[in-house]
């Protein structure tokens, strides 16, 4: 990597950041997705390498141009996401904004599926892997932090709390991006970190302020 940096509080540490969404194919022109402009975790990740960091930087098709200093594993869908993040492991600490699709769609065919005489395809489900989850979880080379995010509409810190314990993260960075709040697609985050200390709100920032603050904790947490 050109412009890794010989300084900082994150030099000499390895961290994985997954970004955007990521992209579950119907047949060869179609797809099912989240909303990610990848615009927060691109931040991250932009900000952890500004620190020293070794940065790998596993992310869907965002919209978002790519960050510079940093490892870019290009990836479509969930599982190729999965196995992008296990093969990046170990790592000191690992960072997941990417807005993962929970389901992916059964037999996606190879080629374009035609409109036929008004017949509606019906399409049938299978439940990704949970990628942050696996990686809280790990029986051996967990990384020290893992962090995980929450995009939630209704009841933030009740879900993100809840979601905290069911995956076994250390944080959560949980926000509300209800259309109102202008959050998704915009440069502005307000954020609730959740750790075992409780919940602590942060007040509305810029996406570039967030990832500097998040990142500054982790290089305290890495210590
Ligand atoms: N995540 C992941 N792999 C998945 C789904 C989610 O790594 N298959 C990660 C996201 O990147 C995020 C966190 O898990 O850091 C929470 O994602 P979210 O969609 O809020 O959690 P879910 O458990 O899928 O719950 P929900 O039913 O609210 O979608
Ligand atoms: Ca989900």
């Amino acid at each position: 990597i050109e412009n890794q940096l010989a300084e900082g509080p994150l030099v000499g540490r390895k961290i994985v950041v997954t970004s955007g969404p990521t992209h579950e194919p119907i047949d060869p022109v179609r797809y099912i997705a989240n909303r990610s402009s990848g615009a927060q975790g691109t931040a991250i990740a932009r900000t952890l390498a500004m620190l020293g960091a070794e940065v790998v930087f596993v992310t869907g098709p965002a919209e978002e141009p790519r960050p510079e200093g940093v490892h870019i594993v290009e990836v479509q869908t969930a599982q190729q996401m999965m196995e992008a993040v296990s093969a990046a492991m170990p790592a000191d600490a690992a960072v997941f904004a990417a807005a993962v699709a929970d389901w992916r769609v059964d037999g996606a065919s190879g080629s374009k599926i035609k409109k036929q005489d008004g017949k509606i395809p019906s399409l049938s489900f299978s439940e990704n892997p949970d990628i942050l989850a696996s990686v809280s979880q790990a029986k051996s080379d967990r990384p020290k932090l893992v962090v995980g995010f929450a995009a939630e509409t209704d009841d933030v810190v009740e879900n993100a709390t809840k979601k905290r314990l069911r995956k076994g993260c250390d944080w959560i960075v949980a926000n509300d991006v209800s259309p109102e709040t202008g959050i998704m697609g915009g440069k502005e985050n307000a954020v609730v970190l959740i750790s075992d200390d409780g919940a602590e709100h942060w007040p509305r920032m810029s996406k570039d302020a967030v990832a500097q603050q998040l990142a500054e904790r982790i290089a305290n947490a890495l210590g």
